[in-house]
């Protein structure tokens, strides 16, 4: 399937724009090409784009001072627009009301972020400070589709975010920001793969049909954290995950029955294994062996914890295996 040329539409911070850019270098947006970003105004945000090496262009709303007229500014970032071939334009944080030959030309290709949950709180640049003013105890942020009429176009997906009580602007908008940051980019996948059905005034969401129900990896760093990221997985837990992904086997060489029983049974605690010689338990010549120690890297580093407490030889073999490990631990 042909890939989405994106145009995202920015006038301010962009940290929108940077979720976007980020989950297409993540791989979760495999489908979509972040064609070009157009800003009204010399937005912070076009930092993003400069950074990520996507061309960007800044549409003057205001020229000398005096502002150009809606429908004359549309035309010129028209203009811009035809250069790309876009398919979608997401406007994230675009101060800007796009004018009806603008959304003709683009109909159902415009999606737009909104910091509450709509039709609560629409037409307004601030919905977090009226939702506090208001008293409203859940917000929430919603993506849809733009139509003439402000922030009342089809719904294609919300989240709800609880107001606390000592919430106020800042607090409230930051929290709803961290799941715009999560939602914008799903509603932009769902449109690149072709599942956004319009019925009426009701977004349909088809269901994925080509997916496979079941893929497997064999362990790579690199491969694991991209499939991570294309899930949609914080980056912040990332290393939590890769702890429990990451296979180890290790052999234990010259140690006694007792000392390998010990490992074996603590290895089983943890869910993991120990390979151990078929006559261990009976062993009496007290000849030394080895054993094969089998887990993730969580649970050999808690193996680690555990053999310092135990007696014999043990604390020496933790003080081994965690040399062995090295950096890896
Ligand atoms: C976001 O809160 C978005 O919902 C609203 O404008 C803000 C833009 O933030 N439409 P940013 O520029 O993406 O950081």
């Amino acid at each position: 399937m042909e890939k989405t040329n994106l145009a995202v539409f920015i006038s301010g911070r962009g940290s929108n724009l940077k979720a976007i850019i980020d989950a297409i270098k993540d791989g979760y947006l495999e489908k979509v090409n972040l064609k070009v970003v157009i800003a009204n105004k010399e937005a912070h945000g076009l930092k993003y784009a400069k950074e990520a090496n996507v061309p960007y262009h800044v549409v003057y709303r205001i020229v000398k001072g005096e502002k150009i007229q809606k429908e004359q500014h549309d035309r010129e970032v028209m203009e811009v627009l035809e250069k790309y071939n876009i398919h979608l334009i997401a406007l994230a944080g675009y101060d800007q009301v796009l004018q009806k030959e603008f959304i003709n030309r683009y109909r159902w290709k415009i999606i737009n972020i909104h910091p509450s949950l709509l039709p609560s709180f629409s037409g307004t640049l601030h919905g977090q400070k009226d939702a506090i003013e208001y008293g409203v105890k859940v917000s929430g942020c919603t993506v849809h589709f733009v139509e003439e009429s402000v922030d009342a176009g089809p719904i294609i997906t919300q989240f709800a975010v609880p107001v606390k009580d000592e919430d106020n602007d800042e607090t409230l908008s930051n929290r709803i920001l961290e799941y715009e940051h999560i939602i914008y980019p799903k509603a932009i996948k769902m449109f690149s793969e072709g599942r956004l059905r319009l019925d009426g005034r009701k977004v349909m969401i088809k269901k994925d049909m080509n997916v496979e129900k079941v893929t497997t990896f064999r362990f790579e760093s690199d491969k694991i954290k991209i499939a991570m990221g294309a899930i949609g997985v914080s980056k912040g837990v990332f290393s939590t995950f890769m702890e429990k992904a990451e296979p180890f086997v290790l052999s234990v060489n010259d140690i006694t029955s007792r000392e390998a029983t010990i490992i074996k049974q603590e290895m089983l605690a943890l869910g993991g294994e120990c390979a151990i010689p078929e006559d261990t338990i009976l062993n009496s010549t007290l000849l030394p062996i080895s054993v094969l120690v089998i887990g993730n890297k969580m649970q050999i580093k808690k193996l680690i914890k555990k053999l310092k407490a135990q007696p014999f030889d043990l604390p020496l073999v933790a003080d081994k295996i965690s040399k062995k490990m090295g950096r890896t631990i």
